[in-house]
């Protein structure tokens, strides 16, 4: 028997009107949390959370500091979609399953996807703890062809050659970095280039150099496949990458990647992306 290779429009509307019928909220924002940022959940009001395994058609999350539920609310009296804990593709998730929730908050009446997830900085002039404004990124699984909309086009979601080259908003960029300056985040907030990586190992020195020198400024194992088929359904997007490690870019460094350390480090800055996220959410229309 073949594989079912992705979800139908019909199983995503299954899923987006169970919630719809579980909920009163009616998100306008979705906000898909990283590792060890999903306390932005927690800070919702009127908070209304589903367990990922409660909602008919939606996969599980295996990853420690992934919680897997969706998380109704609001955020500055903006009605919103938290997912705390999303799917990697190195827990084995094909593409389409990854980014299936994407497609469920499209048809929940979502307009602007925000992503966040920890990365390793690569620029020279990155620290643990500085927060990157992705301006754009570079899905290395995607050009090897592990591409979410790999397959037969879903018209009713979006063409079949979507445009990638404005993936993350122009204006919700500048606005983060406004807020920024008004928080006195300068310091540590940057903008720059997140490449997505498949993992589940961190890189090696050749791979890290090889990153550096195609102008990648962090590096993780998210976001690409979640933005790509977020473009696909006209959303609007905009991202953070909390830097939470050095990538090790020489073989004389005793430094090596840990997910311990990942998770530790997001801890420090996780509250001031919080609230990085909040101000913005606070700034959108309506
Ligand atoms: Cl160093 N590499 C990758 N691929 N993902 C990360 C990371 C590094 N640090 C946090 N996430």
């Amino acid at each position: 028997m073949h594989e079912k290779e992705s979800f139908s429009f019909e199983a995503c509307e299954q899923t987006a009107d169970w919630l719809l019928s579980h909920t009163r909220q009616r998100p306008r924002v979705a906000v898909i949390c990283g590792s060890g940022l999903g306390l932005l959940a927690d800070t919702l009001q009127s908070p209304e959370a589903f367990g990922y395994s409660e909602i008919p058609n939606f996969p599980s999350s295996t990853v420690a500091g992934h919680a897997g539920q969706l998380v109704f609310g609001e955020l500055q009296g903006k009605p919103c979609v938290c997912m705390k804990g999303r799917f990697h593709m190195y827990e084995g998730h094909p593409l389409w399953k990854v980014t299936f929730p994407v497609r469920v908050f499209k048809l929940l009446g979502v307009e602007t996807l925000l992503v966040t997830n920890a990365a390793g900085g690569l620029a020279e002039n990155y620290s643990p703890g500085d927060i990157m404004v992705i301006r754009d990124h570079v899905n290395l699984p995607g050009l090897a062809g592990l591409n979410p909309l790999l397959g037969p086009n879903e018209e009713r979601f979006g063409p079949r050659f979507p445009a990638l080259s404005d993936a993350y908003d122009k204006e919700l960029r500048a606005r983060a970095l406004e807020i920024s300056e008004q928080l006195g985040y300068s310091a540590f907030v940057r903008e720059g280039v997140y490449c997505m990586v498949g993992g589940p190992n961190f890189e090696s020195v050749a791979e890290a150099r090889m990153l550096r020198a195609l102008g990648v400024d962090a590096v993780g194992m998210s976001t690409a496949p979640e933005v790509v088929v977020a473009k696909h359904c006209g959303l609007r997007v905009f991202g953070l990458s909390l830097i939470t490690n050095t990538v090790v870019r020489d073989y004389d460094s005793k430094d090596s990647a840990s997910h311990e350390a990942v998770l530790e480090a997001s801890q420090a800055r996780a509250a001031a992306l919080q609230t990085l996220i909040t101000e913005l959410v606070g700034s959108i229309e309506p």
